[in-house]
C-alpha cells in the first residue's frame, strides 16, 4: 500500500491511522513526497501562502501545454494563487453559495433515469453538470452534449491520461469554449446564477476567456467529485443493509458519507519558499501529498471517526478543502447529490444485483457500477 494506491483500495482507512499515528507530516521515500495525514498537518498545509496548488516551473502540465485544454487549466482559479484565483473566486462564489435548493430538486426531478449500471452512470456522471448547465441557462440538449464534452476534458487533468485523451481534451475544451461564446451572446439568457457571476467578473475584470475558463470550470469540477459522492452513498447502503430504508434520511447519509468514504480523497500542494509547517522544515520545490480522506478519520477532528454515524454531531469534513482554495460548490454538490441518490432510490434499483470496481485514479476514489450477468 501507498498513499496513492490508497484512494483506489477497497479499505485505506486502517492505512491511513498507520500514516497518522507515526507523525501527522512525513517523508514518503518511494513516492519522494511529503505526506500529510492528521487533522492538525493538512490544516496547516493548507493554510499556508506557501504551499501553492502548481508547481511555480510548470503552470500548466507539459503534455497539455500549447493547446486548448492547457489553456483553460491555466486560467482556472483551482489552478492560480494571487489575482489570478481570488479574482474569478470573487466572481463566482457568491452565485454559488446563494443557489435555491428548491430549484436544484427540480433540475434533478426533471431528470429520466433508466435502470440498471448504464442508468447509474448516467446519473452520476451527466447529470450533475446537466444541473449546473441549467443554472448557467443552457437547454436540456445543451446540457447533455456538455456533460459529455466535460468527460472528454477532465480526461486530461489525470496523470493517467493517455495522448489519444489528450488530443479529445483540447477539442472538448474548444467545444466547451464555444458554447459559452454563444451563452454570454444570447440576450435571452434568464439564469440569475450567470447574470450575478458576470456583473462580478465585470467590477473586478474585463479578461472574457478568464470567465470562460472560470465557467467550464464548473463542469469540470462538478463532474467526477460528485458522481463519487453518489456512487460511495450507493456503496455505503450496498454494505450496510439497513441504512437502504425508507426512514434513512438522504441529506445525513450524504453529509457522512462525504466524511466518511469521500470521493476526493487527496489533493497536493507545491511549496514555493522554505517555510516550517508542523514542526516540519520544508524546501522550495517539495511535494505535499494532501491526504484529506485521512484527516477526516482523525480522532483530533471528529469523535469515533471511524463509525458511520448518520446524526453525527458537529461532523467536520477536509473532503471540500480548506483555506483559500475551499471548494465553493459543496452546498451545491450535496443538493445534487442527494436529489440524485431520492431519485435513484424511488425507482426500487435491485442493489444487490451490482458489481462494482474503482474507477483508476490517483486521487478520485469512484465506484463504477456494472450489472451482474
Ligand atoms: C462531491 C463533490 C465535490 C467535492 C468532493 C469537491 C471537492 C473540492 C476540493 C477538495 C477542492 C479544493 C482542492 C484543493 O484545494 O486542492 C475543490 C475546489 C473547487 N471546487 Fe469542488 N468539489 C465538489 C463539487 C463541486 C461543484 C459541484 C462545483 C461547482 C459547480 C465545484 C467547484 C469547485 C471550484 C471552482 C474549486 C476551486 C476553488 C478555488 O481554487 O478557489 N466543486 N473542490
Amino acid at each position: 500500500m501507498d498513499p496513492i494506491i490508497a484512494a483506489t483500495h477497497a479499505d485505506p482507512y486502517p492505512y491511513y491511522a498507520q500514516l497518522r499515528a507515526n507523525g501527522g507530516l512525513v517523508f514518503h521515500q518511494g513516492l519522494n513526497v511529503w505526506v500529510a495525514s492528521s487533522a492538525r498537518a493538512v490544516a496547516a498545509v493548507l493554510a499556508h501562502p506557501d504551499c501553492h496548488v502548481r508547481p511555480s516551473h510548470e503552470p500548466v502540465p507539459k503534455a497539455i501545454v500549447g493547446g486548448m485544454a492547457g489553456k483553460v487549466f491555466g486560467q482556472l482559479m483551482r489552478m492560480n494563487e494571487g489575482e489570478r484565483q481570488r479574482c474569478p473566486r470573487l466572481a463566482i462564489q457568491p452565485g454559488l453559495a446563494s443557489i435555491d435548493a428548491v430549484e436544484v430538486n427540480a433540475l434533478v426531478a426533471a431528470r429520466l433515469i433508466t435502470p440498471g449500471a448504464e442508468g447509474l452512470y448516467k446519473a452520476m456522471f451527466r447529470g450533475p453538470v446537466c444541473v449546473v448547465a441549467a443554472l448557467l441557462g443552457f437547454s436540456p440538449a445543451q446540457g447533455r452534449a456538455i456533460s459529455e464534452l466535460t468527460g472528454d476534458f477532465v480526461a486530461c487533468l489525470s496523470a493517467l491520461g493517455e495522448q489519444a485523451q489528450r488530443d479529445a481534451a483540447h477539442v472538448a475544451a474548444d467545444h466547451l469554449s464555444g458554447y459559452f461564446v454563444e451563452l454570454l451572446d444570447d440576450p435571452n439568457n434568464q439564469s440569475a446564477l450567470l447574470a450575478g457571476i458576470r456583473q462580478r467578473f465585470a467590477a473586478t475584470s474585463g479578461d472574457a476567456e478568464m470567465l470562460i475558463a472560470n465557467l467550464i470550470g464548473l463542469f469540470s469540477q462538478t463532474y467526477e467529485a460528485t458522481a463519487g459522492l453518489i456512487s460511495n452513498a450507493l456503496l455505503a447502503l450496498i454494505r450496510t443493509p439497513s441504512l437502504h430504508s425508507e426512514s434513512t434520511p438522504i441529506d445525513d447519509l450524504i453529509a457522512e458519507v462525504q466524511r466518511f468514504d469521500p470521493s476526493v480523497q487527496n489533493t497536493r500542494r507545491f511549496v514555493a519558499a522554505p517555510c516550517e509547517i508542523d514542526g516540519v522544515s520544508l524546501n522550495s520545490g517539495d511535494v505535499i501529498l494532501v491526504l484529506l480522506a485521512s484527516a477526516n478519520r482523525d480522532p483530533q477532528l471528529n469523535d469515533h471517526p471511524d463509525v458511520f454515524l448518520l446524526d453525527r454531531p458537529e461532523r467536520r469534513s477536509f473532503t471540500f478543502g480548506a483555506g483559500r482554495h475551499q471548494c465553493p460548490g459543496q452546498g451545491l454538490a450535496l443538493g445534487i447529490a442527494s436529489a440524485t441518490l431520492h431519485q435513484i432510490l424511488a425507482m426500487k434499483p435491485s442493489l444487490d444485483q451490482l458489481k462494482w470496481h474503482y474507477r483508476p485514479s490517483l486521487n478520485g476514489r469512484i465506484p463504477l457500477f456494472s450489472d451482474c450477468p
